[in-house]
């Protein structure tokens, strides 16, 4: 919040500012889910729906995981909520009471632990690194659940990292996880931004986790706060109730929007928009690595690189600091997404056209080069 207030300031000032802290898509959403967000306010489709979503639109998502990954999901077990963030709520609601944990990757999402925190629950942010992609792992669910350990969260691809978790580990996870009697929460809100043709569910390999997904990303629907978890079957129930007394339902217009976010011709436009994602990437982690820093796992998703800059600072959040206000580019130091290694590393987003990044990218190599003089 520091570097983005500091980034605000200079704007204002009328200095250019490199925006590469931005977690959301720089693309507005697609023309045709607007024209359908419009349709339906016209319609007058102005009241709540279902708590657990419109009835049409889980069955859409269905339709999605049978056209993606030819998997048979029933529409009963899928949830839509406002956002992953509604999702994240509603499962750490029906998963945590007071004083139970969840275990978490440190570097990862900065809201679970938060999140976690308002259930009166804990969290256990377990350290992650490059041996297992920055994901959780079995040896290290195993050497980190305790006896009020409930559930373990992981998100692939993951923020900050960009990284996925191997199909393997994933088997392992759930297998250990099952053993212990909890929950695997698997947060896929990057689906769909995935550039090296591996792109997978956890629900192809396991029907016991908690799948949360979302129309921000990949639909490029932040602002329209629609997402949806599928869960065991067992748990719609809990999850209709705690939703009915949180949120009462997702919003109305954004969910006729998602229907048409859903269908086939408006995926072409989602993959044009992916495959421009994949090409900054391809431009900047090169750039990032020749400059000299260190990218331990190829980041195969999301629009993220979570990079090692020990080169040049060990206080990456005062690195990143004076690389703002010196040459008006801002990266987010790791300090946002948990506390080990967190002065080692900084992380890029590609959310800004190519022309954007490779400017920004000679202000970051001016700024290491006078620095080192
Ligand atoms: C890993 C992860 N999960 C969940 C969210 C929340 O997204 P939303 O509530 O917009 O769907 C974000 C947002 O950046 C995220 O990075």
């Amino acid at each position: 919040m520091d570097i983005l207030a500091q980034a605000k300031t200079l704007s204002e000032q009328g200095r250019e500012i490199y925006h590469l802290e931005v977690g959301e898509p720089d693309f507005p959403t697609a023309e045709s889910i607007i024209s359908a967000g419009v349709d339906a306010l016209n319609a007058f489709k102005t009241h709540y729906t279902p708590a657990l979503g419109l009835p049409a639109l889980r069955e859409a998502i269905a339709d999605y995981y049978q056209r993606k990954f030819s998997i048979d999901i029933s529409p009963e077990r899928i949830i839509v909520t406002p956002g992953a963030s509604g999702a994240l709520q509603l499962a750490m609601s029906c998963l945590l009471d007071a004083g139970d944990n969840v275990l978490l990757t440190d570097p990862g999402y900065p809201c679970n632990k938060n999140i976690a925190e308002v259930l009166a629950a804990e969290s256990i942010c377990v350290p992650v690194d490059a041996d297992s992609c920055y994901q959780l792992d079995a040896k290290r669910v195993g050497e980190n659940w305790n006896d009020k350990s409930r559930a373990a969260m992981v998100a692939t691809p993951s923020n900050p990292t960009g990284t996925l978790l191997p199909k393997q580990q994933l088997v392992e996870l759930c297998q250990v996880i099952e053993q212990k009697k909890g929950r695997l929460i698997v947060d896929e809100i990057y689906q769909g931004l995935v550039y090296d043709d591996n792109d997978y569910t956890a629900l192809s390999v396991s029907d016991e986790c908690f799948v949360i997904n979302s129309f921000s990303k990949y639909f490029g629907m932040t602002g329209w706060r629609v997402g949806w978890m599928v869960v065991p079957e067992q748990y719609v129930d809990a999850i209709d109730r705690i939703a009915q007394n949180i949120f009462l339902a997702p919003p109305t217009m954004s969910q006729y929007a998602a229907l048409t976010a859903l269908k086939a011709d408006t995926q072409l436009i989602l993959d044009e928009r992916r495959d421009i994602f994949k090409q900054r990437r391809d431009f900047l982690l090169p750039v990032v690595k020749q400059l000299g820093f260190d990218v331990e796992v190829k980041p195969q998703g999301a629009f993220y690189i979570y990079a090692n800059c020990e080169r040049f600072t060990d206080d990456s959040f005062n690195w990143v600091k004076q690389l703002l206000s010196e040459q008006g580019v801002a990266l987010t130091p790791g300090i946002d997404f948990g506390q080990h290694s967190a002065n080692r590393y900084c992380r890029f987003a590609y959310t800004q056209s190519l022309d954007v990044l490779e400017q920004a990218m000679d202000k970051v190599d001016s700024f290491i080069n006078k620095n080192k003089q």
